[in-house]
């Protein structure tokens, strides 16, 4: 049998499964779908949004990009912050990084990998920023490790740099902006504890004017 076969079959014990547990499981989320979360992950396949969350279909609204990187020109990446955060009316945006990200790890290297390599700048441009600290430390490892904190905490200021953010901070408080790290190697997320609501931590020139 193909391997793609072999998910549709799995397809099916889900339903079958779901249905055994609650005959109305799909009928309840056919009918409206109201997340509390937006989560701005890593493609990374061994990093699996709801899994890891143990959060059920219809609770997290899901981006996911190379190295879970909020660029400000990405249209794919401001449209669903835009319908999440404005339509949906999500309480919480949280970026989650990893431990082990290749995309990460690619920037910190000098190999042209192909088109890629644009995206990897973006990537770049945060160690730049933060070179000083990350090359005082000498282990190789854990000066990763630091750079894909750092580069999560970057995505948050970036996205509270957006007038998305900023317009919906003004109007409801809300949402809250979260920095997290996914351990791939024990399964924990670290909250790296950058959370913000507001914009007073925010350097002066990102700031909008209030809208009247
Ligand atoms: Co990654």
């Amino acid at each position: 049998m193909k391997t793609y076969q072999q998910l549709l079959l799995q397809n099916r014990a889900w339903v079958q499964q779901k249905l055994q547990e609650d005959k109305d499981f799909f009928n309840k989320l056919a009918n409206v779908q109201k997340p509390d979360f937006l989560w701005i992950g890593c493609s990374d396949s061994r990093v699996p949004a709801n899994e890891i969350t143990g959060t059920a279909p219809g609770e997290v609204f899901v981006h996911r990009n190379i190295a879970n990187m909020v660029v400000h020109s990405d249209m794919n990446m401001l449209s669903v912050l835009d319908y999440s955060v404005n339509v949906l009316e999500v309480n919480n945006v949280i970026v989650c990084g990893h431990y082990g990200c290749g995309g990460v790890r690619a920037a910190m290297g000098h190999q042209q990998i192909g088109l890629i390599d644009n995206w990897i700048r973006h990537i770049k441009d945060v160690y730049r920023m933060h070179q000083d600290e990350l090359e005082k430390i000498e282990d190789m490892k854990q000066r990763e490790d630091r750079f894909i904190e750092l580069n999560v905490i970057e995505q948050v200021y970036d996205l509270g740099k957006t007038s998305i953010i900023q317009n919906a901070w003004q109007k409801r408080g809300r949402p809250y902006i979260h920095g997290w790290v996914y351990d791939i190697r024990n399964g924990l997320i670290k909250d790296l504890n950058v959370s913000m609501h507001d914009d007073s931590e925010m350097p002066d020139v990102y700031r909008f004017e209030r809208r009247k």
